[in-house]
């Protein structure tokens, strides 16, 4: 069956051709920026897998790219914000004087954001930059900067490419909408 509780699929909101093609733009402005250096990239776990192994796949060969993981709490079971973020999965990888990039799924109330970019940039870091495929502009509590990002999107819940609702879908190449049944 394809639904998930009292949700299921809708229709794409944005197919996997035109995924690939913004995933290839950024990683060329990343490559650009940063041709010849060290940049740990930073995923936001899980939401982030999908959309950062293509991101570091897609960039020049002398981007000396690392990759590790963070986790914080996420919104459960329910499609809308808690407001609480929590850590669950500091990164191994210590950042001070460091290149950095936060690669994160979606923005919607920017609140992980900041709490991350607050968190990772007390430990210094040379650089902090972040990366985020969705930006859900209606959604915006608090102003996060963002340096890269995919799309910008309207207030719909959507799955696929990594994103999930309680978990499921996120193996769909494209991104889809829900709807309630
Ligand atoms: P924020 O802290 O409100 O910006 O929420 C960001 C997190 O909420 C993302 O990393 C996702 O885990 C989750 N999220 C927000 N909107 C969606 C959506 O439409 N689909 C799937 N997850 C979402």
């Amino acid at each position: 069956m394809d639904g998930t509780g009292d949700y299921e699929l809708d229709h794409i909101i944005l197919t996997r051709d035109a995924i690939n093609k913004r995933v290839s733009e950024i990683a060329a402005s990343i490559s650009e920026e940063y041709r010849g250096e060290e940049l740990i990239f930073t995923g936001v776990l899980k939401g982030a897998v999908i959309f950062m192994s293509d991101l570091v796949r897609s960039l020049d060969r002398s981007v000396d790219a690392k990759m590790d993981f963070i986790a914080v709490s996420s919104y459960g079971n329910a499609s809308t914000s808690s407001g609480a973020v929590k850590m669950i999965k500091d990164m191994d990888t210590y950042i001070e004087g460091k290149n950095v990039i936060l690669v994160e799924d979606i923005m919607d109330t920017g609140l992980t954001l900041s709490y991350l970019r607050e968190m990772l940039m007390a430990r210094g870091p040379s650089a902090f930059r972040t990366c985020v495929l969705l930006e859900k502009p209606d959604r915006k509590k608090v102003d996060s900067i963002m340096d890269y990002r995919g799309f910008t999107m309207p207030d719909e819940f959507v799955v696929g490419y990594g994103l999930d609702y309680a978990g499921k879908w996120r193996n769909l190449p494209d991104i889809w909408c829900v709807t309630k049944r």
